[in-house]
């Protein structure tokens, strides 16, 4: 079967032929339908996050999937379920995180991630992996099944948010995304849907015209570009925010998030820095901020099944036009590079492996 991967020996996506994985006990075979593109695959290209599976000379790409069970394989699922997998599995060993149904609280070294962590990934035209870690989703989504583990992702940064508030009336009004690639706005409207967050802001470098800004506008959310407004002067120049989410991977955001946020407000931090960031922090000023304004960071990474569950909840209720603005571009294996694209006219593109 055709699978896209890279090699050690060369980091530039290819199609590559491998044999049609075998499901074993427990597990099922999927065929693939789309499997998306985000920052994290491009990180995973670089070499400067993730790694290749132990013995391996390849990864295959690819972990915001979406298929077919081919053959459920005596589980509980039925041939036909449209199925979106979650990332990460058990290393070898014992896994108390696995064990409690939490692997995406599991700290590094004690889980594999599909696609990006020592375990291969979905970019091809079969996949198996146990059912456990298959969430079946309404077939009229299968199209835009690749979207369900980003929105997932944001599920869990906002349950994690919303907990590190939940001693007192948190009511959030205001919320700045950082970042305007696809986890940033797709996390946008996603707030844009929810009750509250009645003044939404998002962060980008860009000069209009550019389709992220049109996005941006068109859910009614405030532009703010960080060469002229800096994140510290969010507060001055537009208002201090409730909320603020981190989806740039620049690394000063994550503490300067401290300073754009309203007292008793939470910023969560999803980015994922490259190595190498090193500057200046005002230590007490960051300090005594955080303490004496009941101020939270959190940290976020991953998702597991009950936030891809909501994470379908919440993709039903964004308007059509968003997916057509957000997806630019589907493309099928003869031109699946057009998938890697990283220009300023992409913002959220899949590889299609197969039709529904
Ligand atoms: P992406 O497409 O690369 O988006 C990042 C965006 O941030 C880009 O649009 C970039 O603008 C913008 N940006 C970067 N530095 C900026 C600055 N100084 N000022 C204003 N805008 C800036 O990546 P993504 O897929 O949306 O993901 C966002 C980040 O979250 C990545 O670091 C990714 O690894 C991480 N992530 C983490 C998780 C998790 O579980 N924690 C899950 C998914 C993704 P330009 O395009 O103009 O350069
Ligand atoms: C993926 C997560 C993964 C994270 C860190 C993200 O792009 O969506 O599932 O845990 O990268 O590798
Ligand atoms: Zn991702």
């Amino acid at each position: 079967m055709d699978a896209i991967a890279v090699t050690r020996d060369d980091r530039t996506p290819r199609v590559v032929d491998l044999p049609r994985p075998e499901p074993g006990p427990g597990e099922a075979l999927v065929r693939t339908l789309r499997v998306g593109v985000d920052g994290t695959d491009h990180e995973v290209i670089a070499g400067s996050h993730g790694g290749f599976p132990d013995g391996d000379d390849h990864l295959v790409l690819g972990h915001e999937a979406v298929g077919v069970v081919a053959d459920a394989n005596g589980t509980d699922l039925d041939e036909g379920d449209v199925v979106v997998p979650t990332v990460r599995r058990r290393p070898d060993g014992d896994n108390e995180y696995f064990e409690r149904g939490e692997p995406d609280m599991a700290p590094p070294g004690r889980y594999a991630e599909r696609g990006i962590e020592g375990a291969h990934g979905f970019m091809a035209e079969y996949f198996t992996s146990p059912a456990e870690f298959l969430v079946e989703i309404p077939p009229e989504l299968a199209d835009l099944g690749f979207l369900v583990e980003p929105a997932s992702i944001t599920e869990k940064a906002l349950e994690l948010a919303f907990a590190a508030r939940s001693s007192f009336d948190w009511r959030p009004e205001s919320a700045f995304v950082l970042g305007n690639g696809s986890l940033g706005l797709l996390t946008l409207a996603m707030l844009d849907a929810r009750d509250g967050f009645d003044r939404l802001y998002c962060l980008g470098r860009r000069s209009r015209p550019d389709p992220t800004i049109d996005v941006v506008e068109d859910l009614g959310a405030t532009y703010v570009d960080s060469r002229e407004t800096a994140v510290p002067d969010a507060p001055a120049v537009h208002e201090p925010m409730d909320f603020v989410y981190e989806a740039t991977g620049h690394a000063p955001h994550a503490f300067e998030t401290v300073e754009a946020l309203a007292p008793n407000g939470v910023g969560a931090l999803l980015g994922v820095p490259e190595a190498g960031w090193t500057f200046d922090v005002d230590g007490s000023d960051l300090h005594r901020d955080l303490v004496l304004e009941n101020k939270a960071l959190v940290g976020s990474v991953n998702s597991g099944v009950r936030h891809f569950e909501a994470g379908v909840d919440a993709l039903r209720e964004l308007p059509d036009w968003l997916f057509d603005a957000l997806v630019t571009g589907v493309y099928g294996l003869e031109e699946f590079r057009r998938a890697f694209a990283d220009d300023e006219t992409t913002i959220k593109t899949a590889v299609q492996f197969g039709a529904q």
